[in-house]
């Protein structure tokens, strides 16, 4: 049996903490059988093989009583770098556990365990679901809803270095005034609209003017701003960071991103550019 999961993106400008995106890039754990003690075998240096491994650390917390197997990981999503690595093995856990214990959990049941142990919703809500989702909490629980995306071409330019999302958490305020609150909620409508309704000129005026995040972690990712100054000699519509960054999301008019590659390769040499597309499956099972 082997679990496939999605790379994702969050937050897409100022849809903080509720948009996501499931992408093209993804992590595939083989379930291989029963052993003596769990084990995951992979070839990523520095992440752990054995119960402190995050896939096995999930299925161990939400089944406890799962009997141990070995497990094969390969994985196209690059750690700590923004693309859900970490919702992707907190997804792929809780469904090794699912298929292991034949508990057939529904999306629903799978997004309110993913988004209690990942602490927000919006990595894991397009990983679980696919396609482009908004997902939030009240006080019943966990919700996302699953819609169409923006006709665009989406480009990756993935940095040659690691952010940790809680150390990318620590720079942004601990409140903001209701006014502040009011005009970052009111373009996060307005960017929603845009996505939903295909409207690009909307779309391009909103992306980059998120309020609640990307102005406080743009120091920690100065390839932003880099983007950001070349955007029209680049001919995008626009850049945001993907989740935590520091992947930033390239948004280029559909089918011409490669116009965009290669000027982009040149304005960030040491940063991998990827061209990305929607992925509308969500976890799967083969
Ligand atoms: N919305 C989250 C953030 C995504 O920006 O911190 C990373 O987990």
């Amino acid at each position: 049996m082997k679990i496939i999961v999605p790379a994702t993106t969050a937050n897409l400008g100022s849809g903080f903490d509720s948009f996501g995106l499931a992408l093209d890039m993804f992590l595939e754990v083989t379930v291989c059988g029963p052993a003596d003690e769990w084990f995951i075998e992979h070839q990523i240096p520095g992440l752990p093989h054995n119960a402190t491994n995050l896939i096995i650390q999930t299925v161990c917390d939400v089944a406890p009583g799962t009997p141990p197997h070995r497990l094969k990981m390969m994985s196209q999503i690059p750690t700590a770098r923004g693309l859900g690595s970490s919702s992707a093995a907190i997804v792929a856990g809780i469904e090794i556990a699912n298929q292991l214990n034949q508990w057939q959990l529904s999306n629903q049941d799978k997004l309110t365990l993913a988004a209690t142990i990942e602490g927000h919703p919006d990595n894991v809500a397009p990983a679980i679901y696919g396609g482009f989702t908004v997902s939030g909490s009240v006080a019943e629980g966990y919700f996302a809803t699953t819609h169409h995306f923006t006709e665009v071409d989406l480009i990756a330019v993935i940095p040659p270095y690691k952010l940790l999302t809680k150390a990318s958490r620590q720079v942004l305020p601990v409140d903001l005034s209701f006014k502040q609150a009011v005009a970052a909620s009111s373009i996060a409508n307005g960017l929603l609209t845009a996505f939903l309704t295909n409207n690009i000129e909307l779309m391009t005026k909103l992306l980059e003017c998120d309020r609640w995040h990307e102005p406080y972690r743009l120091l920690l990712v100065p390839e932003l701003e880099k983007i950001r100054l070349a955007k029209v000699e680049l001919g995008i519509y626009g850049a945001v960071l993907s989740g935590a960054g520091p992947t930033i999301l390239v948004f280029a008019p559909k089918n011409q991103s490669h116009q965009v590659i290669q000027p982009l390769q040149s304005l960030l040499p040491d940063s991998q550019i990827k061209l990305c597309h929607v992925y509308q499956d969500g976890v799967n099972v083969q």
